[in-house]
């Protein structure tokens, strides 16, 4: 039995351990890295959604900087998304462009949003951040879906995206190298300037190069 049992996909398998896990905060269980060495001071809901801190940053990003656009690449469950739009709500204004790729994660995104008080700040879409659309200038961009596909999406959205503004890439820590190789690739390419906050999972803060007065 065992061996013809499906595996299920990783972010399933994170979905309905958040369910089961009811919202309870649990201690960031996350590697040490050199430049975290302790990242059980932090606090997680799920080992997909962004640190708690880091969710209570990325709202205080969106009331400190007043964005009318937000791009987020990677909803899961909508919870940074639903952090950020609390932000707006704060604000009175703004918008926020959020993709799941998956459209299992994306159904049960929705449901989050939509039951929540900050679902008229939020566009949910089922698509891949290498394909959607968006219109105007972006203010903040959060790019936090498949690792390996980070470089190329802050690529695509780089022309759109505010000099002034700030592109966030989630996951850059030392032990999950791939993003933090990207970030330094579009450095050495000239793209941005970056930031690499030592939080448990990483977070880097860049902004692009060109258009900077
Ligand atoms: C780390 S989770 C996002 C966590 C979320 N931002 C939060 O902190 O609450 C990454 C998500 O990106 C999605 N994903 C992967 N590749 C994608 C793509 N090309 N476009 C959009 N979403 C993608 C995955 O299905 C997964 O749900």
């Amino acid at each position: 039995m065992g061996l013809f049992k499906k595996k299920l996909k990783q972010e399933h398998k994170v979905m309905l351990q958040a369910e089961r896990a009811g919202g309870a905060l649990l201690p960031e269980y996350h590697r040490a890295t050199p430049e975290c060495p302790h990242p059980e001071r932090w606090h997680m809901y799920d080992s997909m959604t962004a640190e708690a801190e880091v969710l209570e940053f990325l709202r205080t990003l969106v009331t400190t900087l007043k964005p009318s656009l937000i791009v987020e690449t990677g909803s899961f469950l909508g919870v940074s998304t639903l952090w950020m739009a609390e932000g707006m709500a704060a604000n009175g204004f703004g918008k926020i462009v959020s993709c799941e790729f998956d459209p299992v994660v994306f159904t049960k995104a929705r449901e989050n949003i939509e039951s929540s008080p900050f679902a008229r700040f939020i566009e949910l879409r089922n698509e891949s951040s290498l394909e959607m659309q968006v219109e105007g200038t972006i203010d903040i961009f959060f790019s936090d879906s498949d690792v390996d596909i980070r470089a190329a999406e802050v690529k695509r959205f780089l022309p759109q995206i505010r000099p002034t503004g700030l592109i966030l890439m989630h996951d850059a820590s030392s032990h999950m190298k791939t993003v933090r190789e990207a970030a330094f690739a579009l450095e050495t390419e000239n793209l941005v300037s970056c930031i690499f906050l030592p939080t448990p999972r990483g977070l880097v803060l860049a902004q692009k190069r060109a258009g900077r007065a």
